[in-house]
């Protein structure tokens, strides 16, 4: 009777192992940063906190990586947005501000038109918050 109980616990044990571990292993996000402060203009506005974990986890927002590393092959993201979109001045069509704007503001725009709801930030001060206070 007590080998039999120990063999189920034992089983179970190492049942929820490999569960909790694959949970892991599947959410994608876990292959990308957490928060993080967008911050590489700041000459006109202040920087912008990014929770980039929960726009990118299943658990989250789900959002594909490649719908913002659109360069990028799967989950294999090796890039960042400023080394392809550079200022204005260095001659590529779409500037790195245009970039984050056109991806960011465009998807949450778009976003609360089909919410009814103005959910996800949109104007200035939403993003480009005056306070340093980056929630961590
Ligand atoms: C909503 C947009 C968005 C989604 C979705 C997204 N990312 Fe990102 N990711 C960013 C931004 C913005 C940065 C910061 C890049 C920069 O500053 O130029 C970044 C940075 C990264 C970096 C750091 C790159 C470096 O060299 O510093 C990695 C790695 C990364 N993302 C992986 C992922 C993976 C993997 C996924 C999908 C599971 C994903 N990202 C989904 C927007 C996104
Ligand atoms: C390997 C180079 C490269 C990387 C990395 C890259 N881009 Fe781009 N992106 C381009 C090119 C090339 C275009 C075509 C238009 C142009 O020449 O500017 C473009 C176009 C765009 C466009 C306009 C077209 C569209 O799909 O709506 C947006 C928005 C954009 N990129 C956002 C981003 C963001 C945000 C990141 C980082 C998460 C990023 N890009 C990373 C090269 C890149
Ligand atoms: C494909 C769609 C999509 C893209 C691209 C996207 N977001 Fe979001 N974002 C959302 C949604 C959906 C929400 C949550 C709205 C809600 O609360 O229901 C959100 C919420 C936010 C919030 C509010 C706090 C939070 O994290 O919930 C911030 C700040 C934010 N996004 C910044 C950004 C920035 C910066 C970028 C570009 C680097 C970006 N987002 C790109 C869909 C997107
Ligand atoms: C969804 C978030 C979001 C919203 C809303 C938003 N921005 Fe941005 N903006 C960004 C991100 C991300 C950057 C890149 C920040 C960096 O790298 O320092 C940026 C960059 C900029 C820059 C260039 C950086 C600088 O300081 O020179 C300016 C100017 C700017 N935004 C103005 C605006 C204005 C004006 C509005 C309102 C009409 C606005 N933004 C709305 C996310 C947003």
């Amino acid at each position: 009777m007590k080998k039999i109980l120990l063999v189920t616990v034992v089983t179970a044990a190492g049942f929820l192992v490999a569960i909790s571990a694959l949970a892991k292993q599947t959410d994608p996000a876990e292959n990308g940063p957490r928060v993080i402060r967008i911050d590489e203009l700041q000459q006109r506005r202040p920087a912008v906190p990014f929770d980039h974990f929960k726009h990118a986890s299943i658990h989250g927002y789900n959002i594909k990586c490649t719908t913002c590393h659109h360069k990028s092959k799967g989950t294999d993201v090796e890039t960042t947005c400023s080394d392809c979109h550079k200022s204005r001045r260095e001659g590529r069509r779409l500037s790195l501000k245009g970039a984050f704007h056109k991806r960011c503001v465009g998807c949450h725009v778009m976003y609360n038109n089909k919410m009814h709801k103005q959910v996800a930030p949109h104007r200035c001060e939403d993003c480009h918050k005056k306070t340093k206070t980056v929630k961590k």
